[in-house]
This record gives C-alpha cells, sequence and structure tokens, in this order.
C-alpha cells in the first residue's frame, strides 16, 4: 500500500510542478503562427542585407561570397585546407579527382588553438596557424610544392575578392585584437612571409556554410542552400545576381552567406527573447551582437539550459531547492549534456550528468530535467526552421518558380549529434515552406572539403576565362 501511496504522491506532486513548471517552458514554445512572424521578418531584413543603401545598418549582412558556381564534376587537383572557426583548428591536404567525381582527403592534423590565444593578438594567432601550417606541410613531405589553399573562416566577412576577405566581427569565442577591419589573407600571407620556410599558391577564402554546401554540391548538383548549427549557427544560398545590389552584374548567381546569427540585433526579436538568452547575451563576450544565433546555437543551448535549472532550483521546483558549486558556475552544463539527456536509449544517461553537476536528483527532477532540454532544443530547431523557410520562400519566389526543389547542404554537431533536432527541423520547414521540396544532405567534411572544392571551382572558372 505504501509503494502505491507513494507513486500516487509522486505523480501528483509531478502534476502540480508540471503546471508551475510549464509557466517557465511557455516562454519558449513558439506557435506556428509565432514562427510564420519570426521567418517573415528574416525575409524582409534579407532584402534590406542585399539592398546597397538599406545594407549598412541591416542586422542580417547578407554578404556575397564570390561564389558563382557550385560544383559541375570536372574540378580537379590538389589543394592544401585550413579550417578555422568549428570546434577545431584543422589544417588539410585534399584531393579533387575528377575522373571519380571525388574529393578525398589525403591527411589533416587539428592543431589545439588555447584559450588565451583566442583572446590575444591577431599576429599570435596567424603566427601559430602559419606554425601549424608549415608542420603539417613537413609531416606530409609537401614543402617545396606550393599549393592553392582554401580558407575556411567561419566568421562574418566582407569579401571583395574570393581572395580579399575582410573580417567585419568576430563572433563565438574568438576575440583577436587587430583583426575586425583588416584583410584576413594579407594576415596569413604576412604571417607566412615572417616564417620565410613555405609558400602558397592562389588563396580562396570560404564561409563554412558555403563549404558544406559546396562540398554537397559534389554530390548533388541541385544543392543551392548551406547550413551550419554547431558552435554557431548559419546559413547560404544561391542568390540570383540582380538582387545582389552592391556586386555588379546582373547575370547568373552568387552564394550569399546570410550571417543569420545577427537576426534580431535591431530588436526585432525582442518579443521571443525569454529572461535567460538576455542574460545570455549579456554575459557573453560580445554583449548586443548575434541575436538569433545565441538563441539557437551550440555554444549558447547548454548555457540556457542551466540557466533555466537554477531558476526552478531557486524557486523550489527542482533538487529540493538545493542548488551546487557547479550548477552556479557559467557553461558547466554542456550542450553535449542535453542530447545526452534527451535520448530515449540511454535512459540510465540522466544519472551521470545530475550526479557529475553535484546535484541530488530523484525520478521527478529527471523528468523535469528532461523536460527543460527538450524545450530549449525544440525552440532552437524550430528558430532554425523558420529561417531556412524563409530562404527556401525566397529564392522560389525570386526564381519565379511555383514550386521550389532544392537540397540543402548540413554540418554542425547540434544538428547532427542531437537525437531529434534534424526531424523537429524538417518537420517545421515543410509547414512553413509548403510549396519547397527540401532534400538534407550531412556534408562530410564541408569545411575540409568544400574549401578545397572552392579552390577548384574557382581555379576551373579562372582557368576558363583566360582560353
Ligand atoms: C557564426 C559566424 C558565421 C559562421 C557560423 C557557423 O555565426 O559568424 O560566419 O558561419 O558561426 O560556424
Amino acid at each position: 500500500l505504501n509503494e502505491g501511496l507513494s507513486v500516487i504522491f509522486i505523480v501528483c506532486v509531478e502534476g502540480h510542478l508540471k503546471t508551475i513548471v510549464q509557466a517557465y517552458l511557455d516562454l519558449f514554445c513558439l506557435s506556428q503562427e509565432k514562427l510564420r512572424q519570426v521567418s517573415g521578418q528574416l525575409k524582409k531584413d534579407m532584402v534590406r542585407g542585399l539592398g546597397k543603401h538599406t545594407h549598412h545598418k541591416a542586422p542580417v549582412k547578407m554578404l556575397p561570397s564570390f561564389v558563382r558556381a557550385t560544383p559541375d564534376g570536372t574540378e580537379k587537383g590538389d589543394f592544401l585546407a585550413l579550417d578555422l572557426g568549428g570546434t577545431n583548428f584543422r589544417v588539410l591536404h585534399v584531393r579533387v579527382v575528377e575522373d571519380l567525381q571525388k574529393v578525398l582527403k589525403m591527411d589533416s592534423q587539428i592543431c589545439a588553438i588555447p584559450k588565451e590565444m583566442m583572446l590575444g593578438t591577431g599576429q599570435q594567432l596567424f603566427d601559430h596557424i602559419a606554425k601549424c601550417l608549415s608542420d603539417f606541410l613537413v609531416s606530409q613531405d609537401l614543402k617545396g610544392q606550393t599549393l592553392p589553399l582554401g580558407f575556411t573562416f567561419s566568421f562574418p566577412c566582407e569579401q571583395k575578392e574570393i581572395d580579399k576577405s575582410i573580417l567585419i566581427r568576430w563572433t563565438k569565442g574568438f576575440n583577436c585584437s587587430g583583426v575586425e577591419g583588416e584583410d584576413v589573407v594579407k594576415l596569413l600571407k604576412e604571417a607566412i612571409h615572417r616564417r620565410g620556410d613555405f609558400d602558397i599558391g592562389s588563396v580562396a577564402m570560404v564561409n563554412d556554410t558555403v563549404g558544406t554546401m559546396m562540398s554537397c554540391g559534389y554530390r548533388d548538383q541541385s544543392c543551392e542552400i548551406g547550413m551550419i548549427i554547431g558552435t554557431g549557427t548559419n546559413a547560404c544560398y544561391m542568390e540570383e545576381m540582380k538582387n545582389v545590389k552592391r556586386v555588379e552584374g546582373e547575370d547568373g548567381r552568387m552564394c550569399i552567406n546570410t550571417e543569420w546569427g545577427g537576426f534580431g540585433d535591431d530588436g526585432s526579436l525582442r518579443g521571443i527573447q525569454t529572461e535567460f538568452d538576455l542574460e545570455v547575451d549579456k554575459t557573453s563576450i560580445n554583449p548586443g551582437v548575434h541575436t538569433f544565433e545565441k538563441m539557437i546555437s551550440g555554444m549558447y543551448l547548454g548555457e540556457i539550459v542551466r540557466l533555466l535549472l537554477l531558476k526552478l532550483t531557486e524557486d523550489k521546483l527542482l533538487f529540493e531547492g538545493q542548488t551546487s558549486e557547479t550548477l552556479r558556475t557559467p557553461e558547466s552544463f554542456l550542450t553535449k549534456f542535453i542530447s545526452e539527456v534527451e535520448d530515449e536509449l540511454s535512459e540510465e544517461g540522466k544519472q551521470p550528468i545530475l550526479s557529475q553537476l553535484n546535484l541530488k536528483w530523484n525520478e521527478v527532477d529527471a523528468h523535469v530535467v528532461r523536460l527543460v532540454c527538450d524545450t530549449v532544443s525544440s525552440r532552437s530547431a524550430r528558430l532554425c526552421a523558420a529561417a531556412l523557410a524563409a530562404i527556401a520562400n525566397h529564392m522560389r519566389v525570386s526564381r519565379k518558380l511555383d514550386r521550389l526543389k532544392t537540397t540543402v547542404g548540413v554540418d554542425g554537431t547540434v544538428y547532427r549529434k542531437h537525437p531529434n533536432f534534424s526531424e523537429e527541423l524538417q518537420e517545421t520547414v515543410r509547414l512553413l515552406a509548403p510549396k519547397c521540396d527540401i532534400t538534407f544532405l550531412v556534408s562530410e567534411d564541408g569545411s575540409g572539403k568544400g574549401a578545397a572544392m572552392v579552390t577548384a571551382v574557382a581555379q576551373r572558372l579562372s582557368d576558363g576565362y583566360c582560353h
């Protein structure tokens, strides 16, 4: 009998708690109507970003990438690639083989970038990059060759040409001095010259979204959108040149790096930001910027969950009102914990995480924690879907099509690792862009192979031009 009573007690307590907890979680639940508004607002902001006279004040930067074509399968050659701005800094040697229609990663090396360096001087950072490149060339026996290099630099850059790229501002965890407003290719070349022990061929600068689109483009030629949901979030797509008002020419298309992470920086998302989002922004190294990204990407999701758990505990709705030193420590709830907590298959998975945070928890707590994780990750997926729908709808309308059939190349730890993120995103896009048939293709190393691909396509186009 006792056992039965305690079950009933848990159920009642759970029910009661749920109602109060739900009030907090409701702040994160966005109706379809709200998502439509978000999508519509982004569509307007995209047009502002593309406009000659509206661009400078636009929160969504819509940066021309100078990538004018997706792969056609005739590209070939050996390339070096650098990948900075995701989870790791990497150097790669990539071979594009025409006959096999394949991009082969010959070898790659991860080079750690210490946190102090992410916040140090630009010169230190680029000297470190040049050193990693030099070590890699030695280890691959490539020293003495001057290979073309694709540089995946996953930050907002005003690109003047494929090999001239001015950093607008750092995002995510980086804040090196003396780089904003400078040409990144020049800084890299200067660092290589300072060493004087090797040289590189032509350089192509690539945002990771563009690399992702291009790496998928080799497998599926209708891939005209690239999307990242990882440490940061962003997307690019092939835009009609006539709409790209800041670049001369009316014909053909150009890939636009939207930098949708900056959506809301003018306050347009204020209505859906919760007190937890505001707190995450306030305590970040770049308050007031990349508002949308801070509601979505891996760098911030864990922190949003932590702040919510802390609040619920302080309100005595969790862990018998007892927080822990760890839970009070910023960034202690890693974004990957969200996936682990939500993973259906690892019921056990909840215990180590909560215990790791030095919390005393019971079954009801575990249930609430799961609800919190689910709510925060689901909002992220739905917001991404609203943004992607804005791009797809815009492409359909500007191409004057009744239906748009397109493929999105996707990458990023959140999209790849979370148990139901991709499903929720895809389902929501279908609702918000009913006239678009969208296929999703997870990129295979877009930042590495994609950078090589962009360099290869640029070479193909310039070869054609010369002959
Ligand atoms: C940040 C960067 C953007 C990048 C994205 C994903 O939003 O500003 O350039 O594409 O992160 O890595």
